[in-house]
């Protein structure tokens, strides 16, 4: 079996669902429910034997150690972090707690639990590090796109700790040998996407009619990977990838925000019409921009497809007509996670996962 961490967030839970779907070992899923935890997403996964969630905290190395000695996993796939830039640069706390500690904590629990394995398990294991392009920094409109070898830049809080974070990786196999593998992935989006983040807050807003808050003149440039190609790409360097190495993750899809905003809209036009008859793009509205905005990313994703054959399955337009049509399909988790009572739904659910589990 492999063990999970933060899979009840955003990209998490896709992966764990798709893990579930194209095979049968087991997942132990450890995530501390923040705000960003939604067990909803993983509500289809009710009553199935594979899946086994565990409300915790990857800071805590004694939870951690406890469930390495119990499930004996085969691999770490490290998902838990605090994800969103905006809330780092308003507090900045969680975002060190979760992704530099959680991962030193993590890493150190991993890292006991690898060196007691008998020689077979030893070499098998791996330690899977789920990170962002972020940590690069900001390119200039003609640079080429990050390769692995790009200098870290991080100019935000978040990125600064992710980056903290691939650092840690990083020592801990050079000074420890530990088995580990890191992805840096570009923007995702898709099915369960927090609506804090730009694609659903956008879907959301015009369907209740609210502004398309765009920061600055809109023109900031980001990199979109559907998710399910984000979790293909991390089950191949699972699979495969080259112990101590990283790989970028990304779709070759740069894309500025207001031409994103612009075909959502278009999207909602064709899909949902707004019942007066006006475009959804009448509701954009430009706002302050974000301090310290990084202007552009862009991944380049050649040695992943080069060395491991990965390449994404979903074109932009094939991916965002799915996920706009996943959020029309889907009100009843949006009105959950808008009016907070996915929370409440988490308590209940999560007894009942206790209960399933004693
Ligand atoms: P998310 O915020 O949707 O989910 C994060 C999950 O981690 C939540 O379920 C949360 O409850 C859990 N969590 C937070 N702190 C925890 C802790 N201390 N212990 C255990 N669980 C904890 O984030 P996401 O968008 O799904 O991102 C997942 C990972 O992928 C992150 O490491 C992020 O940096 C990385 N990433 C995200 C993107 C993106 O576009 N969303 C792109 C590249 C990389
Ligand atoms: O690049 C990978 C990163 O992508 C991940 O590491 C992060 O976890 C993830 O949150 C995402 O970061 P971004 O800051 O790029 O995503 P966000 O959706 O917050 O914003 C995307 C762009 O849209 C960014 O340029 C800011 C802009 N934006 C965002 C929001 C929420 C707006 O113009 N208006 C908005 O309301």
């Amino acid at each position: 079996m492999i063990l999970v961490t933060g899979g009840a967030g955003f990209i998490g839970a896709n992966f764990v669902l798709d893990w579930l779907a194209v095979n049968d070992e087991p997942v132990v899923n450890v995530d501390k429910l923040t705000y960003a935890g939604n067990l909803q997403n993983l509500h289809s996964l009710q009553g199935d034997a594979r899946h086994h969630f565990v409300q915790g905290d990857i800071g805590d190395g004694e939870l951690i150690a406890r469930l390495l000695e119990e499930h004996q996993p085969r691999a770490i796939v490290n998902f838990a972090a605090e994800s969103h830039v905006d809330r780092s640069i308003h507090g900045p706390e969680d975002f060190i707690q979760t992704n530099v500690v959680g991962t030193f904590r993590l890493l150190e629990a991993a890292r006991h639990y690898w060196a007691a394995l008998p020689d077979a398990g030893k070499q098998a294991f791996r330690f899977l590090h789920v990170s962002t392009d972020e940590v690069y920094g900001t390119l200039k409109p003609n640079d080429p796109a990050f390769t692995e070898d790009h200098n870290y830049e991080p100019n935000s809080p978040y990125s600064a700790s992710k980056a903290a974070s691939d650092h840690l990786v990083r020592a801990w196999h050079h000074t420890y040998g530990m088995p580990v593998l890191t992805t840096n992935c570009s923007n995702n989006y898709g099915p369960y996407h927090f609506p804090e983040k730009l694609i659903p807050l956008m879907i959301v807003n015009a369907l209740a009619g609210k502004p398309l808050p765009v920061y600055g003149d809109g023109m900031q440039v980001r990199d979109w990977l559907y998710v399910k190609d984000h979790c293909s790409a991390i089950r191949r360097v699972l699979d495969a990838g080259t112990l101590g190495e990283t790989y970028n993750v990304g779709g070759w899809n740069e894309k500025p925000n207001i031409e994103i905003v612009n075909l959502v809209c278009a999207l909602l036009d064709e899909l949902r019409p707004r019942p007066d008859g006006q475009a959804y793009r009448e509701q954009i509205t430009y706002v302050q921009d974000r301090p310290g905005h990084d202007r552009r990313y862009a991944i380049d994703a050649r040695k992943l497809e080069r060395e491991l054959g990965w390449k994404p399955a979903e074109t932009f337009e094939t991916g965002i007509r799915k996920t706009v049509q996943w959020y029309l399909d889907n009100p009843q988790w949006v009105s959950a996670v808008q009016t907070g009572s996915y929370r409440d739904w988490i308590s209940q659910q999560y007894a009942q996962e206790q209960k399933a589990t004693a």
